[in-house]
């Protein structure tokens, strides 16, 4: 596909109206947003028919996990990511976050800390607050190509009150895709350290550089396996995020039975039309996914063409992450709101002076976005010289 062909992604769908939260921050003002992590894209024909043959029972009582959507979703984590998990393991959420702070209630103790590289996606940086631990942040290193762990600084950081490491992986903000080596090196991290680990996969099937590879770090070695709680949904993907389904693999039996201890009383169930809508989602063999793909990357490469070297290359999700330190502004994010575009500010994200662009969306709307981004920096060059 070549950038000019018109695609179902092309088409610009109006969504005031609907309260959806990425445009709604921004009601009645002339900024475009390109901040939260949902896509201004349909959600694929066959899950909307999914869901909508599921509303047409016209009965939508509390609901246990479809036998369909459970193993629907072991044949996709094994055929696209090669991780082979037993039905027992699993435990269906309504959303990846509530997994990660359950995860962090299911393993405190008294005294005890997370482990998180920053930037992150920057609910991370909430759970430890959230569970009465303490949180120890250590920032990733970018070289000119990638950002990556950097191991010296994490085990300095960590000590033997150190309960937990959270990785994001694709990691939201900077795109990566760890790679074997790194994760193998991360698993080791965390069995010298005696760390349980919590990876949240979300990003798993958004992989836009083809010479990546997505691996569940669980699906390393056993031994891995049975200190991890892995965070899957098909929300990103399909963009569904509002309907809410995700999963927990848990394969250790004492670490499930403290997270489900963790979970009672406190995290509701899931919807029918959340579970229809996933179990078509994991059954997808279409080219719906193939063509979303290609898009993503035509918008990466025109944004990628503006901003150069300021972000290192995104290998997957629709979110770059864009240096603009040398702009010296406290809040980029605040600043270009006042040029009519709506990102998300590094600083929540443990990254002040960065932003964060959310390019999933049809090409006409990026490349508005995309010139407003070059005219409030060429204002700010021209303030500044
Ligand atoms: C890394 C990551 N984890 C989790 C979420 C949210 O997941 P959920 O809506 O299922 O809680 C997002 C959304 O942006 C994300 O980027």
């Amino acid at each position: 596909m070549t950038d000019v062909e018109q695609t179902e992604f092309d088409t610009v769908i109006d969504r005031r109206g609907t309260f959806a939260s990425k445009w709604e921050k921004y009601r009645g003002r002339d900024i475009l947003p390109f901040w939260v992590a949902d896509m201004d894209f349909s959600a694929p024909g066959f899950i909307l028919e999914a869901v909508q043959a599921r509303l047409e029972h016209g009965i939508l009582g509390y609901t246990e996990t479809p036998h369909d959507l459970v193993t629907t979703f072991q044949t996709w984590l094994q055929r696209r990511h090669g991780w082979s998990v037993e039905e027992e393991w699993l435990v269906w959420l309504p959303g990846v976050v509530p997994g990660l702070n359950l995860t962090a209630k299911a393993v405190a103790s008294p005294g005890g800390s997370i482990l998180i590289p920053t930037p992150v996606y920057h609910p991370f940086l909430q759970v430890a607050g959230h569970v009465g631990q303490a949180s120890i942040k250590v920032r990733l290193a970018r070289s000119d190509v990638r950002w990556e762990m950097d191991f010296d600084a994490l085990g300095e950081a960590c000590d033997r009150n150190t309960r937990l490491f959270l990785l994001s992986n694709p990691q939201n903000p900077t795109g990566r895709v760890y790679t074997l080596a790194e994760l193998t090196a991360l698993a080791d991290f965390c069995l010298r350290h005696d760390l349980y680990l919590c990876s949240d996969e979300i990003h798993c099937d958004l992989v836009l550089d083809e010479s990546a590879r997505h691996i569940p770090i669980a699906s390393l070695a056993p031994e891995i396996a049975e200190r991890t709680i892995s965070l899957f949904a098909a929300n990103k993907t399909y963009n569904i995020p509002g309907l809410g389904c995700a999963v927990a693999v848990i394969p250790d039996a004492k670490l499930r039975v403290n997270f489900l201890s963790a979970r009672a009383g406190l995290v509701h169930g899931i919807g029918p039309l959340a579970f229809a809508a996933c179990t078509a989602a994991f059954a997808d063999t279409s080219q719906w996914l193939p063509t979303l793909l290609e898009y993503l990357r035509g918008n990466l490469r025109r944004l990628q063409s503006l901003i150069g070297n300021r972000m290192t290359p995104v290998e997957a999700t629709f979110l770059a992450w864009i240096d603009l330190r040398d702009l010296g502004i406290d809040h980029p994010g605040t600043y270009l709101e006042g040029h009519g575009l709506g990102l998300s500010d590094g600083a929540p994200f443990g990254g002040p002076g960065f932003v964060r662009f959310n390019f999933g969306c049809p090409r006409t709307l990026l490349d508005r976005g995309i010139r407003r981004f070059e005219s409030a920096l060429c204002a700010r060059h021209e303030q500044g010289s």
